[in-house]
């Protein structure tokens, strides 16, 4: 919890120089300001405006390549199959594609993209609790490698699907292990009340019912424990009794040929101590290696979130008795993580001079008309002048995917820097476009 609630007490915080200082892809320059990558951000901003989201095209390709690297030395045979959901520009899946990463999806637009950007069927993924009986048909039209089951209802309706459409279904089943993988309310998934998968105790019987049905093939069994886990302790009582689930499944004379070990790899937003991809490598090594399974994952957040920056600009300092607040011209429909988990992002002036001034406390807020529309709560940062830039941190996952156009404020433009070049992946959405679609009844 202590990595998503907001902090009270500014020096707390880790300073912008630490911050800096635990990410490789960002540094300051004492010309140029912030580099990303060694693009001076300032001359995206100068050209594209802002806000705009920034990503680092060689952060993913290093973060996927030590994923796979970590699964490789713990001698497992593992697909990391890219969470779209985190993500899912085109520009980013076809990095990711180019590195062999299959997908893990839960729509129809999801599975649209990750096919337009090059991902192959046989890996993609389909997770989720009410796929629709269309989205179920173009999952088996596109005969993707494998969809995650997460009830009885669903089981059966895939069943009459597939019979109806002549295919045979590949299937895992999605268990809920009953574990608590700490973390912010809203995304929490592995416990018995949350909404997702099916029942631990249930799914050795479901899973002997599937192979009696028309159209389901078992390939095996799957499990996500939430989003923004910091600690290896629950992703090991998880696999444990999943490990235990497999035995239990053979035991009965049925195939268990993989598990899908979900997602949910954290990251240290504020510095926090987080694992490393070699760590949860472990985690699944120590639980299945001797059961001769191939192993899928579904990370999201650790491949893109420190990969991207939101960059913004102060529009005015407006100082009250209590509060200087540093009024942002991004808002909460740009990054609402910290209106909707009290989440924690790293704020670092883009400036050179802004850098080594002397901090102070303030609020970082947006101009939307809500208290919610809140960054940042006695943050130190330097004065900001208007127009001063700041980089909001760890924006790449779960950023620009979750903003919305609220205030009539149109989505802001992303940008992929991919070592000295820059290019604008999709420009800032206009005015006519806010509209664009609508219609008002003639009278
Ligand atoms: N697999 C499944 C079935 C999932 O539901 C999720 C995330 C993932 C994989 C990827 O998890 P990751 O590796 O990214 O943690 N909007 C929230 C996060 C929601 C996560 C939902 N499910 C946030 O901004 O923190």
């Amino acid at each position: 919890m202590a990595s998503l609630a907001p902090t009270t007490d500014p020096f707390d915080d880790p300073t912008p120089a630490e911050l800096l200082a635990g990410r490789g892809n960002l540094k300051h320059h004492a010309m140029d300001g912030l580099l990303l990558d060694g693009v001076p951000l300032n001359r995206i901003a100068d050209a594209v405006g802002t806000p705009t989201w920034v990503y680092s095209a060689g952060t993913l390709r290093s973060r996927y390549r030590a994923l796979a690297a970590a699964l490789k030395d713990a001698g497992l045979d593992a697909q990391p199959h890219y969470a779209v959901k985190a993500n899912d520009h085109l520009a980013i899946l076809a990095t990711f594609a180019n590195e062999g990463a299959g997908a893990d999806v839960v729509s129809e637009g999801e599975l649209r993209r990750a096919l337009k950007a090059g991902i192959p069927a046989s890996h993609i993924v389909y997770s989720g609790v009410g796929k629709s009986d269309r989205e179920l048909r173009l999952a088996l039209g596109e005969d993707i490698g494998q969809i995650n089951v997460e009830s009885a209802e669903e089981l059966h309706m895939l069943s009459a699907i597939a019979q109806d459409m002549g295919k045979s279904a590949r299937i895992a089943l999605r268990v809920n292990p009953d574990v608590d993988a700490g973390g912010h309310e809203k995304i929490s998934t592995g416990r018995a009340t949350d909404k997702f998968g099916i029942a631990y105790d249930a799914a050795a019987a479901l899973y002997a019912l599937a192979n009696t049905l028309p159209g389901i093939q078992t390939v095996g069994v799957a499990t996500h424990i939430g989003s923004q886990i910091l600690d290896l302790a629950p992703y090991r009582a998880a696999y444990a009794r999943i490990a235990e689930l497999v035995r239990t499944i053979r035991g009965m004379g049925y195939r268990v040929d993989s598990v899908d070990c979900g997602g949910g790899l954290g990251i240290p937003y504020r510095g926090e101590a987080a694992p490393s991809p070699t760590g949860l490598a472990g985690a699944i090594a120590g639980a299945f290696h001797n059961l001769d399974v191939r192993i899928a994952l579904e990370p999201g957040r650790w491949l893109v979130g420190p990969a991207g920056v939101l960059l913004a600009s102060v529009v005015l300092t407006k100082h009250t008795p209590s509060t200087r607040f540093v009024v942002l011209d991004a808002a909460m429909n740009d990054l609402v993580r910290p209106a909707m988990y009290d989440a924690w992002h790293g704020i670092v002036p883009v400036s050179a001079v802004d850098a080594v001034a002397p901090l102070g406390p303030c609020d970082v807020v947006g101009p939307i008309c809500e208290s919610g529309d809140t960054f940042a709560r006695s943050r130190a940062l330097p004065p900001l002048a208007p127009g001063a830039r700041v980089a909001l941190l760890d924006a790449g996952a779960y950023g620009a995917v979750m903003s919305s156009a609220y205030n009539a404020r149109p989505r802001a433009a992303e940008v992929m820097v991919d070592g000295e070049q820059w290019t604008v992946i999709r420009a800032r959405r206009t005015h006519e476009d806010l509209w664009a679609g609508e219609v008002v009844p003639a009278r």
